[in-house]
């Protein structure tokens, strides 16, 4: 992906503790953050944050029998594929454990003018709310510039509030509306678009 060295961290964080435990205090503690190419290897972790992040963010939101297969279809064997297969996905890479990821590409949608698409970008719910979806944002954004595809677009669910916030505060600007079929279900789809 992009030739990056996948050793070398591109984005690191240092959040004292107090940010964590806010009865505690500060100390020198740190968690250094790594963005990298996620690798067959990491196929496990990305399916455990898959699982928890949309179990967590579509409770309610999806009807549960379609959100059960949804997960279940995404195991460690899905991940490896796409993985090897060249699938663009990043990974973040806290040191011990993988706390997201996003997987981009070629925009798929013919209704919308943007070259680039961020597919999914999903955070392990306690990681959410640190800043580190902005950084995983940011990381996708520049690899699909690199990659030479002008403009970006990211599709969320309407009800999805904290997903349409976060990318409405990015400067996403809403482009194009659709319909999602959850067998009889429908939901809105919402297209946020960047130059
Ligand atoms: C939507 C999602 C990707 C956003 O990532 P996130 O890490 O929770 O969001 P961030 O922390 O980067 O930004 C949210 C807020 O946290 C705050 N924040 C930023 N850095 C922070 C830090 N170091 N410490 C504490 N708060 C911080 C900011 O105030 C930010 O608000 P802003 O948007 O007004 O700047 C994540 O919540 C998620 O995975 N949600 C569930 C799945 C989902 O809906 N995915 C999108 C599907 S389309």
């Amino acid at each position: 992906m992009s030739g990056r060295g996948t050793a070398e961290p591109i984005a690191a964080l240092s959040i004292l503790d107090a940010t964590l435990r806010e009865d505690q205090p500060p100390s020198m503690s740190t968690l250094t953050l790594t963005i990298r190419p996620a690798r067959p290897a990491d196929a496990a972790a990305i399916t455990a944050v898959h699982d928890a992040a949309w179990r967590e963010a579509y409770r309610g939101v999806i009807p549960g029998a379609h959100l059960e297969r949804m997960v279940q279809r995404r195991g460690p064997l899905w991940w490896k594929r796409a993985i090897t297969r060249g699938s663009l996905v990043l990974v973040l890479d806290t040191g011990d454990r993988i706390a997201g990821y996003a997987s981009m590409g070629r925009n798929r949608a013919a209704a919308v003018r943007a070259e680039g698409e961020i597919f999914e970008l999903y955070l392990d719910p306690i990681h959410q709310g640190l800043g580190f979806g902005s950084r995983l944002f940011g990381a996708a954004k520049s690899e699909l510039a690199e990659r030479g595809l002008a403009g970006l677009v990211v599709w969320a669910l309407a009800d999805n509030d904290r997903a349409c916030a976060f990318y409405g505060r990015r400067g996403g600007r809403i482009a194009a509306r659709a319909l999602e079929h959850f067998g009889t279900d429908l939901r809105e789809r919402v297209a946020y678009v960047w130059p």
